[in-house]
């Protein structure tokens, strides 16, 4: 039976590289025998100038109903939209792999980690009060938001180098200490990890002195949209971070990056869509059970590799001059060809 892929194209880049991520997951599927279905649930700026709404009541309908969701970035109404969707449909944990890779030009080797973010609570609960002579944010931390997001990270940590870097700014805000108690308890369960502590300020230096001595980062909602988006100039590109947004019973995967508004979408890179797409095979393959999808998960990251290191069909942000749609071109031709072989196993 064929898996429902709800699409939220987004606004700016947003079309062009989810429609590359389509043309990819298509090809995949015939390439790797597995079935999909795709249902446009339209939402973000465009959303709200048609239909007067940002995330209209039809789409979430789509959404809640499909069995993942492959969303684009969003422009000014990103809140109404992911910010939203993380918090109702609970998807609590975000989890977003930096690694460097072949080509692409950094000022470092060898960096592998993965930052684990809660992803519903925070500032980002959004509860404020905004006057004319104040603006109040309130941090929401619970105790049971720190502990599952924990245990996500010291799972992800078991099956990497097994280090988990636990980051907030406890020295200055005594709510942090929810947070790291409730990780460090978690951490009891997991012997063969090693936890440390880092404040979020010094973190941020470690990421651009010395990124190689991270495996997870484990921290709080705002904390993780920051350090990420350092996280992803460390490797290279925005063009190339990927994320999943995932609950108990539902997985929606998305770039790290915005809509790009200073670029011509059509030089777009597509490949972090692309990889948010490698990362719903993989959560769809393992919770349907479908070993094709986690085959083709892996044929994906291989194929995306290769293309790296061919460095023909590179877009401006990587180098190159291709488009997007000539480097989805060359993925897609090189899935076809079988240039997608197995290389090693996936782990994040
Ligand atoms: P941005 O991520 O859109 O852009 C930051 C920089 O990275 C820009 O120079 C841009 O050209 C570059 N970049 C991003 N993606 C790229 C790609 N695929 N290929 C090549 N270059 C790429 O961040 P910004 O400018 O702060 O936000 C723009 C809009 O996006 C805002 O309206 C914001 O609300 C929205 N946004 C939405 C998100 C979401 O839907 N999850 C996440 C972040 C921002």
């Amino acid at each position: 039976m064929a898996c429902v892929v709800s699409i939220i194209p987004g606004d700016g880049i947003g079309p062009a590289v989810v429609s590359s991520a389509r043309k990819v997951l298509e090809a995949l599927s015939e390439v790797y025998g597995f079935k999909l279905s795709f249902v446009e649930a339209l939402a973000g700026d465009a959303a709200k100038r048609d239909f007067g709404e940002p995330m209209p009541k039809d789409s979430l309908d789509k959404i809640r109903s499909s069995d993942a969701c492959l969303k684009g970035p969003v422009g000014e109404t990103a809140k109404d939209v992911i910010v939203f969707l993380r918090q109702k449909l609970d998807l609590y944990a975000n989890i977003r792999p930096f690694k460097t890779l072949p080509r692409v030009s950094t000022k470092w080797r060898d960096v592998d980690f993965v930052v684990v973010r809660e992803n519903t609570e925070d500032l980002y609960k959004c509860v404020e009060d905004v006057g004319e002579e104040y603006a109040v944010a309130l941090m929401v931390l619970t105790k049971k938001a720190c502990t599952r997001i924990a245990k996500v990270a010291f799972q992800i940590a078991e099956n990497r180098r097994r280090k988990v870097t636990v980051v907030h700014k406890g020295n200055v805000l005594r709510s942090f200490e929810l947070f790291r108690a409730a990780a460090l308890n978690v951490a009891k369960s997991y012997p063969s990890v090693s936890v440390e502590e880092m404040l979020v300020d010094n973190a941020a230096y470690q990421l651009v002195v010395n990124p190689q001595r991270f495996d997870v980062i484990l921290t709080t909602n705002m904390f993780g949209d920051i350090l990420s988006d350092e996280a992803a100039g460390i490797v290279g590109s925005l063009g190339l971070a990927y994320s999943a947004n995932i609950g108990d019973g539902f997985g929606l995967f998305e770039p790290v990056h915005g809509t790009a508004p200073d670029i011509d979408p059509s030089y777009a890179n597509p490949l972090a869509q692309v990889m948010a797409s490698k990362m719903m095979l993989e959560w769809l393959g393992s919770t349907k059970g479908n070993a094709s999808m986690l085959e083709a998960a892996n044929g994906l990251e291989n194929a995306v590799l290769s293309l790296l290191e061919e460095g023909e069909a590179l877009t401006p942000d990587l180098g190159g001059r291709a488009t997007t749609e000539e480097v989805t071109r060359r993925l897609v031709d090189m899935l076809l060809k079988g240039r997608g072989t197995s290389r090693r196993p996936v782990v994040y």
